[in-house]
């Protein structure tokens, strides 16, 4: 039995904060953000608007994309680093708003690698069939815990959800999932505030994203290549198997280098930075819904999701769509 995608969906904010917009914020200009990372704008939550908002838009377009009645879904993943509440967990006020009751509900905390453990954990349900119709979501409103006076961070994120409803089914869907992580790497970025921890920073509403870039950049580029050839060797399958790539959206550089990795051209690469910036968890999603709403993935190409975040935490899922 494999798990396979029936639908997806996405959702961004309308308001819109582009490059020229950073410009009044922090010193920074249009030509570095474009040319160190390959953002052009991004998308930023109203205030009062929430990661469970974003959700539920995202996964009531895949649910209508599947053409589904919501009673079938008998699992929710949230995958999200910026839940509503400390709990219940973001998947149970997703659950509510889709008036759904009973089956299983919960959150995975990954930073940017959280849809790949989510989609790695739906796929353990649906073989062993303990599920059969799982709806996941990876949403965030990352740019609330941005400090806006750091300028090689808040040009980075953006926020937003992607969704995707995964049917069991005798026809090829995911191959294989492969997920690590490895805390030895937390110092180099992080968000070194909670509520057992330094609580004082998130009382005062300063409980920012860290990160020492060049750092996390070196290491992101040296593990994706890992986990590329990791999952080819899985699959006894070559680079030339792959139809597309659908990478986690931090930054142009390292998805090229990635596509190099591969010898895939850029054209078989799903980008979508530009528009969205960094959007954590909602990355590989949204980039999926964008590529299949467009036409470019079509039903049996194969698709090789990867990403790299916080944690250090990285993986890969290799999937006929
Ligand atoms: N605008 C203008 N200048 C900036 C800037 C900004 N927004 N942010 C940093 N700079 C400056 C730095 O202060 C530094 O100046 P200096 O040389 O005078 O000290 C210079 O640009 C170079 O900084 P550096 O951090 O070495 O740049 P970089 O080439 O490594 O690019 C990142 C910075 C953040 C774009 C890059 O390191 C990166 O993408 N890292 C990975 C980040 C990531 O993907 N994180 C999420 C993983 S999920």
């Amino acid at each position: 039995m494999y798990s396979r995608i029936i639908g997806t969906g996405s959702y961004l904010p309308e308001r819109i904060l582009t490059n020229t917009d950073l410009e009044q914020i922090v010193d920074t200009s249009d030509e570095w953000i474009r040319t160190r990372t390959g953002i052009e704008k991004r998308h930023v939550a109203n205030d009062g608007e929430t990661t469970c908002d974003l959700a539920e838009k995202a996964s009531r377009a895949a649910i209508d994309a599947a053409d589904i009645d919501v009673k079938n879904i008998d699992l929710i993943i949230v995958a999200t680093t910026t839940p509503d509440v400390i709990f219940p967990s973001t998947a149970c006020l997703l659950q509510q708003r889709l008036n759904i009751h009973g089956c299983p509900a919960f959150d995975i905390q990954a930073v940017c690698t959280g849809f790949i453990y989510a989609l790695s954990v739906v796929d353990q349900f649906i073989r062993n069939s303990s599920a059969k119709c799982a709806l996941v979501v990876g949403s965030e409103t990352l740019t609330r815990i941005l400090d806006w006076e750091d300028r090689s961070t808040c040009v980075l994120f953006g926020d937003g959800a992607g969704a995707v409803i995964l049917e069991a089914s005798e026809t090829p869907g995911i191959l294989s999932s492969h997920i690590h992580a490895d805390g030895e790497y937390q110092e180099l970025l992080k968000v070194p505030a909670g509520i057992s921890s330094d609580y004082d920073l998130v009382k005062a509403g300063k409980a920012f994203i860290k990160m020492q870039g060049n750092e996390v950049f070196k290491v992101a580029v040296n593990t994706l290549g890992r986990i590329v050839d990791e999952t080819l060797m899985a699959n006894e399958m070559n680079k030339e198997d792959i139809d597309w790539l659908v990478p986690h959206q931090a930054n142009t550089r390292i998805i090229s280098a990635t596509a190099k990795k591969l010898d895939m051209s850029m054209d078989k690469v799903v980008l979508t930075v530009d528009q969205h910036g960094n959007t954590s968890a909602a990355s590989v999603p949204l980039a999926l819904d964008v590529a299949i709403k467009d036409g470019r993935i079509k039903r049996n190409d194969t698709l090789l999701l990867e990403a790299f975040g916080g944690g250090f935490t990285w993986g890969s899922v290799l999937m006929k769509y």
